[in-house]
């Protein structure tokens, strides 16, 4: 198979891993119709093409935290990472790493993170979900400031998980899922051999080091439900706020007054996201929530975001709408499903050629430099439907 893009890794992972994965990664909530905006949207926002302006050195580094970004990306948490490759997070971790950019390693993961802290160089970000057992909270934080964790990703978009569909037909969840899931891995014995046999142990390895024993996967969506934390609020952060020493993002604001809130609760950044469509479908896509947040924080904290980014133009999108550093989920997921470390690597590698062609046809010679003038039209926070408007009138 040919790869040359992220969208060619989608492919290439439909093709390697069993359904009920491959759907787990690509699906969102209710309809999708949130998850199609995200990428749809995006591919909207139209770019100014500026020329002969010596374009020959382009600097895509960045600072974040007191920490310099060969380029301004980040990885995603994304949860189950090792189920799609064998150790998946410790494989992503260090592609991320030997790239220069920061990995976060999600709560759910596989991997806890004393096996994953380790293959990077740079400190690794941790991304806390709540659960209803407080004794975890203090007990992982304790542990990621140990392994030398430095910024802590807070989601906030998941007090209860959102309806999805298409786990319940791929044996994600659903009747005999368990069944359907081991009949079709039987279907796909190369991943069968490597992750399915050769990658255990299969359970939330940060959870299962608190408990004492392993938390199986067998109802994964259920276990969700059952443990995340739904009367989470602005309250319970504070304490953690004051038990983190490193910078503290929150993740999942898609609301400018949220963003206000989270500028009083002195939060170090936040994640203009949906979580990629995967909770509230008809919520407004990423690329249309961010310009009015924008307006409303930006310089007070480091604004992120995530949802829909599918290339290295994509990325270019996100920062002249007013992000200062994106996150990549499926994108990376993929690319690690279909070829392990070598796949996000190349997939990385990917993003910043894309992302230099961007910069050079838009004359922005650094990071800093991709602005809303980097836009055909400006974005006004009162409007969002400027953004179509924009597209609509050229
Ligand atoms: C996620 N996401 C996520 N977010 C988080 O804070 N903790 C987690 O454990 C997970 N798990 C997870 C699993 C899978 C399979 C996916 C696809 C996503 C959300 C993720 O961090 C990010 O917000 C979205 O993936 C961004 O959208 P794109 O880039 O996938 O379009
Ligand atoms: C998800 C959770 C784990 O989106 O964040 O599936």
């Amino acid at each position: 198979m040919i790869i040359s893009s992220a969208k060619d890794y989608r492919a290439a992972a439909k093709a390697k891993v069993p359904p009920f994965l491959f759907h787990y990664a690509d699906g969102g909530a209710y309809d999708e119709y949130t998850l199609r905006r995200n990428s749809e949207d995006l591919a909207q926002i139209a770019l100014r093409q500026r020329i002969l302006r010596n374009m020959s050195a382009l600097n895509l580094e960045t600072k974040l935290f007191n920490e310099t970004l060969a380029m301004p990306v980040a990885l995603a948490p994304v949860g189950l990472c090792g189920m799609y490759a064998r150790r998946g997070e410790v494989q992503a971790a260090s592609a991320a790493d030997k790239k220069g950019i920061p990995f976060t390693l999600s709560t759910v993961s596989l991997c806890p993170i004393e096996e994953v802290a380790p293959a990077m160089k740079r400190p690794m970000w941790f991304q806390l979900y709540v659960l209803r057992d407080r004794g975890f909270m203090r007990n992982v934080l304790e542990r990621a400031q140990a392994a030398g964790c430095s910024t802590l990703v807070f989601t906030v978009d998941m007090p209860v998980p959102g309806a999805r569909y298409r786990d319940a037909h791929s044996g994600m969840s659903g009747p005999n899922a368990a069944m359907r899931r081991y009949l079709q891995s039987a279907l796909y014995p190369q991943w069968a051999w490597d992750v399915g046999i050769n990658g255990r142990p299969h359970d939330l390895g940060n959870i299962s080091a608190y408990r004492g024993e392993p938390t199986k996967l067998e109802d994964y969506i259920g276990w969700l439900g059952n443990n995340f934390d739904p009367s989470i609020s602005w309250r319970d952060l504070e304490w953690i706020r004051d038990f983190w020493k490193g910078p503290m993002v929150i993740k999942g604001i898609l609301d400018p007054e949220d963003a206000r809130d989270a500028v009083r609760f002195g939060a170090d950044g936040i994640v203009v996201s949906n979580h990629g469509g995967r909770q509230l479908d008809g919520v407004l896509s990423s690329a249309r929530a961010l310009p009015a947040i924008a307006d409303a924080v930006k310089g007070d904290l480091a604004i992120l975001a995530d949802g829909g980014v599918r290339s290295g133009l994509d990325v270019v999108r996100m920062i002249a709408l007013g992000a200062d550093t994106v996150l990549l989920g499926r994108a990376f997921l993929y690319a690690l499903a279909a070829a392990g470390e070598a796949g996000v690597t190349n997939l990385l590698n990917l993003f910043e050629k894309e992302m230099r062609v961007a910069m050079t046809l838009t004359g922005a010679r650094t990071i800093a430099e991709i602005t809303r003038d980097s836009l055909v039209q400006a974005v006004s926070p009162m409007r969002p439907d400027a953004l179509a408007d924009a597209v609509a009138n050229g």
